[in-house]
């Protein structure tokens, strides 16, 4: 949308009028206040040229000329802003990439859910344990994890360090994807850790040495591109919190049009997508590449709906579904939406999200996923798109560098009983690395089909 730099205000708060589902109750609005508005005088995390850049990109997932690698934690949380987590993260989003374009041949769009994935929709608004009843945890940005009235409290003090740690972050991202660290020539550090101690690993070395012996072979005919000593890597998070979210919208200089500019991409999620709702407004009134989450409850209706208040211009690379239908499901819910919203002439990126549909509790207590359902989910996504001759776009997944016992089964099996061992998520159970470079080979079997 087009605005001029005097109405900025008015479309960016468009969206305040109308219900907004999930938001925080802050008890002290004038808090909320005076740190939106030193917000929105911070200055931008991303660029609009990149949000335009990281569209053109999913332009070609649209086409069915690359594929979408979106992945990273459920919920980041405070205290694991460290160099270890986020190379860690890295290492695993960069060696699931290398596994998909090399073996499935494919250019791979890579967007980490990373640097601003700090809030929560909650199924409910309070959590009850031993009989007493708090808020419930909605993500750092909002309240705190610990089971105590006061840090259940929201505190917009929380939206300003979701800022910091978002820059920082970023900013090694930023440093790592382009200072050398993800030269395609270091494929083999990226797995130095790991090789001796997983199958997986192992199978990613040969396929590292493949790669090297393809880079040495190339070189020595005089090509060494650009491309091979840095990665393109984009942010994105869920927008859910529209005072932040707001106060980090801005008018690009270039073009008068508006960019939420605290990531490349961002999505709205399935509890917050409702047609006439606050989440959707606002995504129509910003210019960067949008995604919605696509649940077992969505109409073709509702979806071609989205289209329209989302991509009224029917631009490739606006608009992604990430659908999150469930493994036992998504073979019956898809084909009725993809096939209307082809018809329809709408150019989307179709993107499978194999986790949040697959989610149930273990006898242990530990919400837990899995990985066969994850697979199964990802399979039934392709066959979909196979049968109706359209482009299974990317998966959207939810993962950790780090060695965690989250989920279950895997080449290195998680048993149930495993789960206490490494379960650290703040939110949702999280693939290890392990189960990630699974995923990233079974996925490039099924791309190459
Ligand atoms: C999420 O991506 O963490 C999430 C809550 O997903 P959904 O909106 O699809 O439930
Ligand atoms: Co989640």
């Amino acid at each position: 949308m087009t605005v001029n730099a005097d109405s900025s205000f008015s479309i960016a708060s468009s969206w305040r009028d109308l219900p907004a589902a999930q938001q925080p109750d802050y008890p002290d609005l004038e808090a909320l206040r005076a740190v939106t508005s030193e917000l929105e005088g911070y200055p931008p995390l991303v660029f609009a040229g990149e949000a335009d850049q990281l569209r053109a990109r999913l332009a070609s997932v649209a086409r069915g000329e690359a594929f979408l690698l979106q992945g990273g934690d459920c919920a980041e949380a405070f205290d694991q802003v460290s160099a270890d987590q986020i190379r860690a993260k890295l290492k695993t989003l960069l060696q699931m990439s290398a596994v998909l374009t090399y073996a499935a041949a494919v250019p791979v769009v890579k967007v980490g859910r990373i640097a601003g994935q700090y809030s929560k929709p909650r199924s409910k608004p309070t959590e009850t344990r031993d009989g007493v009843s708090l808020p419930s945890y909605r993500g750092d940005s909002v309240n705190g994890p610990e089971f105590t009235a006061e840090a259940r409290i929201p505190d917009p003090e929380r939206l300003r360090r979701m800022y910091h740690a978002s820059a920082a972050t970023l900013n090694l991202v930023r440093g790592f994807t382009t200072g050398g660290y993800a030269d395609l020539r270091q494929v083999h550090a990226w797995n130095q850790d790991f090789v001796r101690t997983s199958a997986s690993g192992q199978r990613y070395e040969a396929l590292a040495r493949e790669i090297d012996n393809a880079l040495n072979f190339m070189k020595a005919c005089g090509a060494d591109p650009a491309e091979f000593h840095s990665v393109e890597f984009y942010a994105s998070h869920e927008a859910l919190l529209l005072d932040y979210e707001a106060a980090l919208t801005r008018v690009d200089s270039r073009s008068g049009r508006l960019y939420d500019v605290s990531g490349h991409m961002v999505w709205i999620g399935e509890r917050t997508r409702q047609l006439d709702g606050a989440h959707i407004a606002f995504a129509a009134s910003i210019s960067n590449p949008v995604g919605v989450k696509i649940g077992p409850t969505t109409t073709p209706e509702e979806a071609l709906a989205l289209i329209d208040r989302l991509d009224p211009e029917r631009e490739a690379g606006r608009l992604t579904f990430i659908t999150r239908m469930g493994a036992d499901r998504i073979r019956d819910l898809l084909p009725p939406l993809v096939e209307r919203v082809t018809a329809s002439g709408a150019q989307v990126a179709w993107v499978c999200d194999p986790m949040h549909g697959n989610t149930f509790e273990a006898a242990s207590g530990h919400k837990t996923r899995r990985f066969d359902d994850v697979l199964d989910e990802v399979k039934g996504f392709f066959e979909v798109h196979k049968g109706l001759g359209t482009h299974p776009g990317g998966i959207h997944v939810e993962l950790t560098g780090d060695d965690v016992t989250e989920c279950v089964g895997g080449g290195n099996e998680i048993l149930v009983d495993d789960l206490h061992q490494r379960y650290e998520t703040a939110c949702d159970p999280r693939l290890n690395r392990s189960q990630s470079l699974d995923l990233a080979f079974l996925v490039a079997e099924m791309y190459r089909g």
